[in-house]
């Protein structure tokens, strides 16, 4: 079982106290690496032996560690973590099950779920943090002076600027998922049908669907003013319909960021790698940049 599915599992079994113990210990994380006994004590409003007993359930459950140095301290787990956040968005009647992993990776777990309201929706937990080159690149410029920066941390701020992209974009028409709500390490989302590009070996209108990425590309720059800084064949999803998503935002920048131009030009080439690697379709990378940063209508193919 996955640390989400273990969450909601336990979410059941805990008591008000549990969480009220566990949300001291987050808060008191962004002091210490390890909150000591005292503060929970003083942090919660419960007596010291209440607080003993809760925290002797929280470990029973894997929702904390315990940590013996030169005082006694406790940081939550990735579950714990998990814990706090489904119970924040059951509790504003964002999630009602947690369904099937979509994806299980490095960087996130994307699970299939059910709204309160019955829609299918798109759960997305970040898990950043754990010794990745590539996270390290990926985060530069947004955390970048930070010199110790928590897992803890990490992860939800992935999650607050991927809801923001999201939120920029989709008013403009960017075919992204609905951005519906975020707690924490996590987004809820729209749930889309499809199948990453770079699984798909054969398309008919393979022009079409390299003109609509890149079409997605311009609006999201012209009109939204942001740039994916993460763009290949691995977040784009084609849908049944022939028709293209763009997911997996939370490296986006601003077009006025100094390094807009090259990522820019990073997402297009991947693109244009893929599509002609894969489909032999052959443009221009500098005609593209031009259109996707001038005004004109549209890619002629
Ligand atoms: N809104 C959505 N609807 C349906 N499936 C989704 C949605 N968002 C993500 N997925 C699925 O989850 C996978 C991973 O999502 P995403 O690319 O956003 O995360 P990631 O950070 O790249 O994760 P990883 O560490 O696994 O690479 C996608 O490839 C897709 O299969
Ligand atoms: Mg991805």
């Amino acid at each position: 079982m996955s640390s989400a599915e273990i969450a909601v599992k336990t979410l059941r079994r805990l008591e008000p106290e549990d969480l009220r113990v566990l949300a001291v210990i987050e808060l008191d994380m962004s002091r210490h690496r390890y909150v000591p006994e005292a503060d929970i004590s003083r942090l919660s409003g419960l007596t010291p032996k209440q607080v003993n007993y809760r925290l002797q359930r929280l470990s029973g459950f894997g929702l904390i560690h315990r940590w013996v140095g030169p005082y006694v301290g406790y940081a939550l787990s990735t579950v714990g973590y998990d814990c706090l956040a489904m119970n924040s968005l059951v509790k504003a009647d964002l999630i009602e099950a947690l369904g099937k992993p979509l994806g299980v990776g490095k960087e996130s777990d994307v699970y299939d779920a059910l709204s309160p309201d019955g829609r299918r929706i798109a759960v997305k937990f970040h898990r950043l943090g754990r010794i990745s080159f590539r996270q390290t690149r990926r985060l530069r410029g947004y955390v970048a002076e930070r010199r110790h920066i928590s897992w803890l941390y990490q992860s939800r701020l992935a999650a607050e600027r991927e809801f923001e992209a999201l939120r920029i974009v989709h008013p403009h028409g960017v075919s992204v998922p609905e951005p519906i709500g975020q707690n924490r390490h996590v987004v809820v989302m729209s749930f889309i049908e499809g199948v990453e590009l770079y699984k798909v070996s054969e398309m008919r209108n393979a022009e079409e669907v390299l003109n609509e990425v890149l079409e997605n590309v311009r609006v999201a720059y012209q009109k939204a003013g942001v740039i994916h800084a993460d763009l290949s064949e691995f977040n784009v999803l084609l849908k049944p319909d022939s028709h293209i998503l763009i997911i997996d935002w939370p490296q986006f920048v601003r077009t006025d960021h100094p390094n807009a131009d090259v990522l820019l030009r990073r997402d297009v080439e991947n693109i244009l790698r893929f599509f002609q690697r894969k489909m032999r379709i052959k443009r221009s990378l500098e005609d593209i940049l031009e259109h996707i940063r001038h005004i004109n209508m549209g890619f002629a193919s």
